[in-house]
């Protein structure tokens, strides 16, 4: 099991390649992996739909290499792995929504763009570790709760389609090629840097918006029960996923505290200190791709890596909410 020490040393010097280095997650694992000392690289296209900004690395933009570059560019990405000795590949079209009006986008960049950048590891990089951000979006409708891994897939958005073949791609190139690849299937995931201009990066990011605007947010429906990530937390387990021997070939679930949605609307409120809310029915082209309820059961990754999410979520939503007070006119 990894320690504190096993992490900062894994990584001090180390040549890391984020992909997608410049959205939400990507940034801030990049931000706590220039911390302990890393040489990093960050690839992203800043694809216009994404939750991709130079302004999320601004910390530490003169200590990184940032290469403005599509995953899709076979030609270029074998370029950028050279060196490469860890790799979070997060790079993705995130938008359930917009999987469906553009489908053939996010095969593209969710699933072609995954098989090739395998392929070049194989070829480039092949003892890197690869952490792959996956989603727990793949299950579809829960048939019960809590989900565990064993729970079978059956997406409901094309999103979750791709999504689930690009993870099975690592975990095959693993299995074939010996590749140290391993898949974190992240669920709601918040935090400061997330997208907060429009709902494609979760509805938390429109109800932060909302709140500091002194402006009323929608919930749709509130009943409904998931789990939320704060950031740093998801930031710990990829650094834990990428050097834990026992997490090398596996996906595994990322959860977090799991409460209905009508209640974390009302702990956000009280996180602010003020606030309203209305409740409505889901609009209908949404609720054909909604999961409905969703908490997951992240017991395996906490056994393979001694992971253990930290932040509660009166914290992490007091934390967004400073974070953009202080930064709002950068993210709308
Ligand atoms: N945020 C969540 O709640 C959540 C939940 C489940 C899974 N995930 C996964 O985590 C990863 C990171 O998501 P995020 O929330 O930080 O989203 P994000 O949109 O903030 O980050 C994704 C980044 O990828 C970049 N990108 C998109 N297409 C690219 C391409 N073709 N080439 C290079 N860069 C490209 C975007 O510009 C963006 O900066 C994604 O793979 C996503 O599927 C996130």
């Amino acid at each position: 099991m990894p320690e504190a020490a096993d992490v900062a040393s894994a990584y001090a010097g180390a040549r890391v390649v984020i992909t997608g280095g410049l959205g939400f997650i990507g940034s801030t694992l990049a931000l706590r992996l220039a911390e302990l000392g890393a040489d990093l690289l960050l690839v992203d296209n800043l694809f216009p739909e994404a939750g991709g900004t130079l302004f999320n690395v601004a910390p530490i933009r003169e200590r990184v290499a940032i290469e403005i570059a599509d995953i899709r560019d076979v030609r270029a990405m074998r370029q950028l792995l050279r060196g490469c000795r860890y790799l979070f590949n997060l790079a993705a079209q995130t938008s359930h929504m917009d999987s469906m009006a553009d489908p053939e986008t996010d095969l593209a960049i969710n699933c072609r763009a995954q098989l090739t950048l395998l392929e070049a590891c194989r070829e480039i990089c092949p003892e890197a570790p690869i952490v792959y951000a996956s989603t727990r979006q793949i299950y579809g409708r829960p048939r019960r709760l809590p989900v565990d891994e064993g729970h079978p897939l059956r997406p409901v958005d094309v999103n979750g389609v791709n999504k689930m073949a690009g993870e099975a791609y690592h975990i095959l190139f693993h299995d074939v090629y010996g590749l140290h690849a391993a898949a974190l299937r992240l669920t709601n995931t918040y935090g400061p840097r997330m997208r907060i201009r429009d709902a494609r990066q979760t509805f938390v990011g429109v109800w932060l918006r909302a709140v500091l605007e002194g402006r009323a947010f929608e919930v749709w429906n509130g009943a409904q029960l998931r789990d939320f990530t704060y950031v740093d937390d998801a930031v710990e387990a990829f650094l834990l996923a990428a050097i834990a021997p026992a997490a090398t070939g596996r996906a595994f679930n990322i959860g977090g505290e799991h409460l209905r949605l009508r209640a974390l609307a009302q702990a956000l409120i009280a996180a602010n200190g003020g606030g309203s809310f209305e409740t409505r029915d889901f609009p209908a082209e949404r609720k054909r791709i909604d999961i409905g309820d969703y908490y997951a059961d992240d017991s395996a990754f906490r056994a393979a890596t001694g992971w253990a999410p930290k932040i509660p979520i009166a914290t992490g939503l007091a934390r967004s909410l400073d974070y953009f007070r202080r930064n709002l006119a950068e993210y709308r």
